[in-house]
């Protein structure tokens, strides 16, 4: 089968790989497309040097195929899998999306969705599931800011804060504005004109440059400030010194700093098939891009041009 191949961080090739066969739990799928986002772009390049640490390979990347979000029709199913046949379509996350047919666990994987396409439905799990698990506590009425609004998480934290009944804010630059505001924010602010303001009951921050401190100003007595992901932390820790630092800050206030560490889960991906069956969310999907474009695919998100989503399609 084509796939993309990595042997060693920061670099990868097309190149050709024996088809893989499912394990216990797993199935075969045939790709259709693969989502991409930064945490693509981080095992590619194996920056931060922590992830190195967190079991995705020291010297080099141990699954030699990039890419975790997956859409596809089941081929073939491994021992004990009782949840899907062959000929199911399902959306979810595998180690090794960019290559004409993967293994994926099923216990990350759900139906995909009827409404949208395969490309859509490879756009929606961490970056879906990301914003759904940060905002698990937001109640109807209350007023959410979105962080990097325009990005892969940020447009489903909109469009998953509205659903949950809630007074939205985006905050994003000038090219992701139209965007964010066509998905359903309430109000949107343009940083390089003017900065946000007002104070929220929850920040889903995934932009990640400003400071702890401005956060906190931001946010009501009581309220929340969840920490998904930066890109300005360096490259030997990225965000994860600031979400530590955030943790010790906790005893002193009650506005709660929550570093995210999403998890990958079909139970995840089930509920938001159902929020997009239900129309309540719709993915974001600026270009896609085929497997031989893979890499361009991934540094069109690292670059920061990326509108909402991007996708290799196979
Ligand atoms: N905690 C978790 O479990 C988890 C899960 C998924 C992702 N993440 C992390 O969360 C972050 C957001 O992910 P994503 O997929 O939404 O990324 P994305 O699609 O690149 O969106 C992030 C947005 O933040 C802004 N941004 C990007 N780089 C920036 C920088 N250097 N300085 C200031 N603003 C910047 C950009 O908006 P503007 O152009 O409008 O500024 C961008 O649209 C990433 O760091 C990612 O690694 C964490």
């Amino acid at each position: 089968m084509k796939a993309v191949v990595q042997r060693r961080y920061g670099s990868a090739v097309l190149g050709d790989l024996d088809v893989p066969v499912p394990g216990q739990g797993e199935v075969l799928l045939e790709v259709r497309a693969a989502g991409v986002d930064m945490g693509t772009w981080h095992l590619l390049s194996g920056k931060p040097y922590l992830i190195r640490f967190l079991g995705f390979g020291f010297r080099g990347p141990k699954c030699p195929v990039p890419g975790r979000d997956v859409s596809g029709v089941v081929k073939e199913v491994g021992p004990g899998v009782t949840e899907f046949k062959p000929g199911d379509e399902v959306f979810g996350t595998c180690e090794g999306s960019f290559a004409e047919y993967t293994v994926a666990p099923v216990k990350q994987l759900a139906r995909k969705p009827g409404n949208v396409s395969f490309a859509e439905a490879a756009a929606v799990p961490i970056s879906g599931g990301t914003a759904l698990q940060g905002l698990r506590e937001v109640k109807p009425g209350q007023r959410v800011l979105v962080l990097g609004a325009g990005g892969g998480v940020g447009s489903y934290g909109v469009q998953i804060a509205k659903a949950m009944g809630a007074h939205v804010t985006g905050v994003c630059s000038t090219r992701k504005v139209n965007m964010v505001r066509s998905i359903g924010a309430d109000e949107v602010f343009d940083y390089t004109v003017a900065d946000f303001t007002g104070t929220y009951d929850l920040i889903l921050d995934c932009g990640g440059a400003r400071p702890l401190s401005v956060l906190r100003r931001a946010t009501n007595e009581h309220g929340r400030i969840v920490l998904v992901g930066a890109e300005t932390g360096g490259s030997i820790t990225g965000g994860f010194h600031k979400s530590l630092g955030s943790i010790l800050l906790n005893p002193f206030s009650s506005k709660k700093f929550a570093p995210l560490m999403s998890q990958e889960r079909a139970d995840v991906y089930d509920e938001l098939r159902v929020l997009i069956e239900d129309d309540k969310i719709k993915p974001v999907v600026e270009r896609t891009f085929s497997l031989s474009e893979a890499l361009d695919a991934v540094e069109h998100v690292h670059s920061r041009r990326s509108i909402g989503k991007v996708v290799v399609t196979i």
